[in-house]
């Protein structure tokens, strides 16, 4: 297309002009075909083979360890077209997303290029995979940030830590549910704090039925081959969160308990976040019940019910589990979002945003 034929020869300045007027026309003219519903398709202007390319320059790379961008690693790695990925600051006066991982710039590691003026159009991106208290105090980000990138549903990009994609028919028919469990429930904690309430529902847990602990509280370090063979042990696994915060589910869920084949028991946010993003009867809430001794007699009694109990493997017959663990996944998902952006946001109180209840 000869816009883009224009973007690659032109002198920088006609093009950044180009690309602002381009991107103005477009944005008008996709507004009137919306506005006139029926006259075009709207999804002319969305082919993605005629989309311009998104430029999204990572300004620094989260905890300091970058990842080659070789190539078109988008489309090499992730089959996303026209998205370049770019971590080479002289990118900034022609990027259309600059993204700053939050936790170097709370700790003061890195700064926002706030001395240079932001390109007309040009959207800066907040990004975080924490929970809301480990984000730190976002009030000096006010009116900076253009969109967000987190595990939160409601996040402009939103970058889970694990989903379940529908399986393709593959031809097999059952799931081997091949029992061969030594513990009832098995819990791998590090980080073990008495204020956190996983601890004290542990606490009153393995007062009416065998847990069985590992992990570096307990000295018992599993090392990373050996989590999900020793997870398949065990009938439950306690997928605790050790922050209980709207929809912040991680790899306890999605990797060690799905991967790991025990049935999770969650505890994290509230029961309708999961039932959003994971299967009935793939799970245990907590929640579900009127008291902790309750959860011990219902585990106990599914644990001898061999038919209830693979019950809760059903749902690998449709769903697959995928987890997010590369960055440049999660950067390159921005660009099938870029579009549906809204023209004009601007996060005005990011704190408020972040630490937003359950709604
Ligand atoms: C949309 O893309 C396809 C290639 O994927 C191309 O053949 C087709 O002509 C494009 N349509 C429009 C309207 O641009
Ligand atoms: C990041 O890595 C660079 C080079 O390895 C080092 O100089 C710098 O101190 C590191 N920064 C942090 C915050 O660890
Ligand atoms: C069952 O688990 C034990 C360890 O608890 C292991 O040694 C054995 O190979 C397993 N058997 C099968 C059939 O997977
Ligand atoms: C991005 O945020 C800045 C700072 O508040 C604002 O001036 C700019 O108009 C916003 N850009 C977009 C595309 O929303």
């Amino acid at each position: 297309m000869a816009f883009n034929k224009m973007l690659l020869s032109g002198p920088m300045k006609r093009r950044l002009l180009l690309s602002f007027l381009c991107l103005l026309s477009l944005c008008l003219l996709d507004g009137w075909l919306t506005s006139n519903q029926g006259l075009l398709p709207v999804n002319v202007l969305r082919n993605s083979s005629s989309s311009p390319t998104v430029t999204v320059l990572l300004w620094h790379w989260p905890f300091n360890t970058s990842l080659s961008l070789k190539g078109d690693v988008c489309w090499d790695l992730y089959r996303i077209p026209h998205c370049k990925l770019v971590d080479r600051r002289s990118f900034f006066s022609s990027a259309d997303v600059v993204v700053f991982h939050n936790k170097e710039l709370i700790r003061g590691h890195q700064k926002l290029p706030v001395d240079f003026p932001r390109p007309p159009g040009q959207r800066w991106a907040w990004m975080s995979l924490e929970a809301p208290v480990h984000n730190g105090n976002l009030r000096r980000f006010a009116h900076v940030f253009n969109m967000t990138i987190s595990y939160r549903r409601d996040a402009d990009v939103t970058v889970p830590y694990g989903e379940l994609l529908p399986k393709e028919a593959d031809g097999r028919v059952t799931e081997d549910v091949s029992l061969n469990k030594s513990s009832l429930i098995c819990w791998v904690v590090s980080n073990y704090r008495r204020r956190h309430k996983r601890s004290k529902v542990y606490k009153e847990l393995k007062a009416t039925v065998p847990v069985k602990v590992y992990g570096r509280w307990t000295k018992t370090p599993l090392p990373s081959e050996a989590l999900l063979p020793t997870i398949s042990r065990c009938y439950f696994y306690l997928a605790f969160e050790n922050s209980l915060s709207k929809d912040y589910i991680t790899e306890k869920l999605w990797r060690n308990a799905y991967l790991g084949r025990a049935v999770p028991v969650v505890l994290g946010p509230q029961l309708s976040d999961y039932r959003d993003v994971a299967p009935p009867n793939s799970f245990i809430h907590v929640d579900q019940f009127t008291s902790v001794g309750e959860i011990g007699k219902y585990l106990q009694s599914l644990a001898e019910d061999k038919k209830r109990y693979t019950d809760y493997f059903k749902w690998k017959l449709k769903w697959r589990v995928k987890l997010h663990t590369d960055w440049r996944e999660r950067l390159c998902k921005i660009c099938p979002q870029y579009n549906r952006l809204p023209q004009q946001k601007v996060y005005s109180d990011l704190e408020a945003w972040v630490n937003a209840k359950n709604t």
